[in-house]
């Protein structure tokens, strides 16, 4: 679904934070993205998410070299990637109830057709109690399950979760993984980039290790 070969990313006129990287995200499949901290884990994930253009080597996305795309291009991709990020980015104005169905409300849906499936969701990451209360009052943990919930509402094609299980106790990650699973199991490719070696521990699953800007492939 998504393919680079010798990708390699580099920041302004500093050295190679990422060399040659080969590797392909298929349809339906489940990996760990990992490395120490520093590593590219989240400069990965920009890519993969064309957030951040490679600075070498060639990404394909369904099928269509990224660099030939355009502006409009972008949104519809875009639509079927579901994205975690590191620091949960949630609009402060907005409710949990609100933030989680923003994706869908910008698409134009309307409201009547997913409400349900929005309160279902949250109650299922566990923020039943918290639907109508904003970021700034939610704890760290609580915010990323707003983030996760956020990100499967629209049932991408592809997630990448940054460090999901970050700000979560032990159990929460297990559900949470377990969550991950489920949803890849109906089709979904998925990607979680973590160094929670506890987490990784728990599956049986395709490691792509990033270690001094090179990837190893664990399958
Ligand atoms: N916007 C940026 N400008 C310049 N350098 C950057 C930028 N973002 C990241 N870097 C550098 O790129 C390298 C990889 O950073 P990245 O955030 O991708 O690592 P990471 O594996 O996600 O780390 P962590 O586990 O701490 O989240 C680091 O050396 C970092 O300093
Ligand atoms: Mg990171």
């Amino acid at each position: 679904m998504i393919r680079f070969e010798n990708v390699g990313l580099r920041y302004d006129m500093g050295p190679e934070v990422l060399r040659d990287l080969t590797f392909e995200i298929g349809r339906q499949s489940f990996q760990f993205l990992t490395g120490p901290s520093g590593a590219g884990k989240t400069s990965l994930l920009r890519m993969l998410f064309l957030a951040l253009r490679p600075t070498r080597g060639l990404v394909t996305i369904m099928g269509r070299d990224a660099s030939t795309l355009t502006r409009e291009d972008l949104p519809p991709i875009r639509r079927r990637i579901g994205v975690v990020f590191q620091d949960f980015r949630l609009l402060d104005h907005m409710t949990t109830y609100e933030n989680v169905a923003l994706p869908l409300r910008v698409r134009g849906r309307a409201e009547d057709s997913y409400r349900q499936d929005v309160v279902d969701l949250i109650r299922w990451v566990g923020l039943g109690e918290r639907l109508n209360a904003p970021p700034a009052v939610l704890s760290g943990g609580e915010k990323q399950r707003a983030a996760i919930a956020r990100a499967l509402i629209d049932q991408p094609d592809i997630l990448l979760a940054d460090e999901p299980t970050g700000n979560v106790d032990p159990p929460l990650a297990r559900r949470l993984l377990r969550l991950f699973m489920e949803l890849n199991r109906t089709g979904t490719a998925v990607v979680i980039a973590t160094h929670d070696l506890g987490l990784m521990e728990q599956v049986e699953a395709r490691r792509l290790v990033l270690s001094e800007g090179r990837l190893e492939i664990y399958d």
